[in-house]
């Protein structure tokens, strides 16, 4: 296999594929409207654009997925056609999406040999299709058993299956839309360090992200879209603001806008939390006017103490105190009662319903409400969801468009705005900006800063220390299922906060 890839891959800096004048609509949307790309062999070349500027749709079109209406792709100089996913792995194309790819209920070793599993005697090779999962997985650096049923791995691993899923191809194009987002620092690292190797053996490789310091210390060449154009192709060196000038077509001044609010009663009080081998002994509280952070590496126990104050999970010993109010166990609707909100880091699983379209969803928390009342404003509502819809600058082609045809950015958008909307006391916000652009990301940090000038209380986890360190007032660390120390966000450093993440807790029951 690594021959016959060897041979295929040309010398560095060879064109590999061009796409040009491409053009895909949708009903109400023209998300590409002339759109030029070209790889070369050997290089990590970087997308991006705003939330909607159609990057996603544009590597649709290369991995087969969407046919353009307009345009061509040429591999090797010769024109292709790309009808399917079968068509791309032909031509050498490997595609990472954004939302993922995998079944949840196979198991890892399932889906990474989706489709072709080693077989012996005509069977399926089981012993075989293990031992090869696990190579693959060992590739990435990720310690993953791979009988697990993919549904029960965390976002992050199964970002890392996807890509070890991908590598599996060993393709000459190797396509990742936003592998980052979902990862902490030091998998991004694992992933840079593969990436590099890919590159060095002439794969060409295509990364979208969001976060802009990687594009410098991974990135080539940049093809920036704007409004669905291809508006510059420049090196990856080029200074940030620089890089946000073409994209958004404006400067932004600050990328952090905290305004502390003054500090008022606690209104989230959590104390001895323990969830037996999952989290232990978790006390903290919010008080009104505060944005506290949460920081710690994935497996640190932050999103499923998250889970447990919401109730979305259950819990073995400590309680939760919501505006004076202990809330009852696992009990979701006591919680939303209470005035608590959780936009969690699963936007697609948990957060959204799909199939539904934007004024539904992000009316989905009152309408909960309003439905147990016994009556509905539907009018009220419609008005509420236009008005956060606005504010979040969701690009739409109106509340009535399916969440499921939103860009990635813009589906997250409306999980928060479905809380916006619900008016929440107190905000637990899971990675709240993951797939977000830097300047939603702007607004969507000065509504915070305005829920907390109103007094109200956010609590935001988060894997992108710069966002924890800039909106934060306060920081708590997490590792290994225990609240291992508190930060002022004043004067503190990525590394502090890093110093404590790593932190091997003595006597911890959690693994
Ligand atoms: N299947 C579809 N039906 C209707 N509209 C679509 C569909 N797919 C994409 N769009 C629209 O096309 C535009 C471009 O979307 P795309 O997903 O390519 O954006 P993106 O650059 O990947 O954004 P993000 O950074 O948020 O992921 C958006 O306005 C989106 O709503
Ligand atoms: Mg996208």
């Amino acid at each position: 296999m690594m021959s016959s890839d060897k041979a295929r891959t040309r010398a560095h800096g060879t064109e590999i594929l061009r796409a040009e004048g491409l053009r895909k609509g949708f009903p109400g949307v023209q998300a590409l409207d002339g759109v030029d790309l070209t790889l070369r062999a050997g290089e990590v070349h970087v997308l991006l654009g705003e939330n909607g500027a159609g990057k996603s749709t544009l590597i649709k079109i290369l991995s087969g997925a969407y046919r353009p209406d307009a345009g061509r792709v040429l591999v090797d100089g010769q024109p292709v056609e790309i009808r399917g996913a079968g068509d791309a792995q032909r031509l050498g194309i490997a595609t990472i999406y954004q939302e993922f790819n995998l079944v949840p209920q196979l198991t890892v070793a399932e889906n990474l040999s989706l489709g072709r599993p080693p077989r012996r005697f005509g069977l399926v090779d089981r012993k075989r299709m293990i031992e090869q999962a696990e190579a693959l997985l060992d590739r990435v650096g990720v310690d993953v058993d791979p009988r697990t049923p993919v549904g029960r791995l965390g976002i992050a691993r199964m970002q890392m299956v996807e890509i070890a899923k991908a590598l599996a191809l060993d393709a000459r194009v190797l396509i990742m839309d936003e592998p980052t987002a979902v990862l902490t620092t030091g998998e991004v690292e694992k992933l840079f360090a593969i990436v590099r190797q890919l590159r060095d053996d002439g794969v060409s490789i295509v990364f979208i992200t969001h976060h802009l310091e990687e594009i410098a210390e991974i990135g080539d060449r940049v093809t920036v879209l704007r409004d669905g154009r291809s508006v510059a192709e420049v090196p990856a060196g080029t200074p940030q603001d620089e890089l946000i000038g073409v994209m958004v077509g404006r400067p932004i001044d600050q990328q952090y806008p905290r305004q502390a609010a003054g500090r008022g009663e606690p209104l989230l009080k959590v104390s001895g939390l323990t969830r037996t081998g999952v989290f232990d002994d978790v006390s903290f509280e919010v008080r009104a006017g505060e944005v506290v952070g949460v920081a710690g590496l994935v497996g640190a126990g932050r999103t499923e103490v998250a889970r447990a104050v919401f109730g979305a999970d259950s819990y073995d010993a400590g309680e939760v105190v919501v505006r004076g109010r202990r809330l009852p166990k696992g009990d979701v609707h006591a919680a939303m009662e209470a005035g608590l909100g959780l936009v969690p880091e699963d936007r697609k699983g948990q957060g959204l319903v799909l199939g539904a379209d934007i004024g539904e969803n992000l009316g989905l928390v009152t309408m909960r409400a309003a439905t147990r009342a016994g009556f509905v404003d539907r009018a009220g509502q419609r008005g509420a969801a236009a008005k956060v819809a606005e504010q979040l600058g969701i690009r739409m082609t109106g509340l009535d468009q399916e969440v499921r045809t939103l860009s990635g950015g813009n589906q997250q958008k409306v999980v928060i705005g479905k809380w916006l909307v619900a008016d929440a006391h107190v905000l637990i916000l899971d990675e709240p900006t993951r797939g977000i652009d830097v300047g939603a990301k702007v607004e969507i940090y000065q509504l915070v800063n305005e829920l907390t000038a109103a007094g109200r209380a956010v609590l935001m986890i988060s894997s992108d220390l710069p966002e924890i360190l800039g909106m934060s007032d306060r920081i708590l660390v997490m590792a290994r299922g225990r609240l291992v120390g508190e930060l002022p966000a004043a004067g503190t450093t990525q590394d502090d906060v890093m110093a404590l993440a790593v932190t091997e807790v003595e006597g911890s029951r959690v693994q």
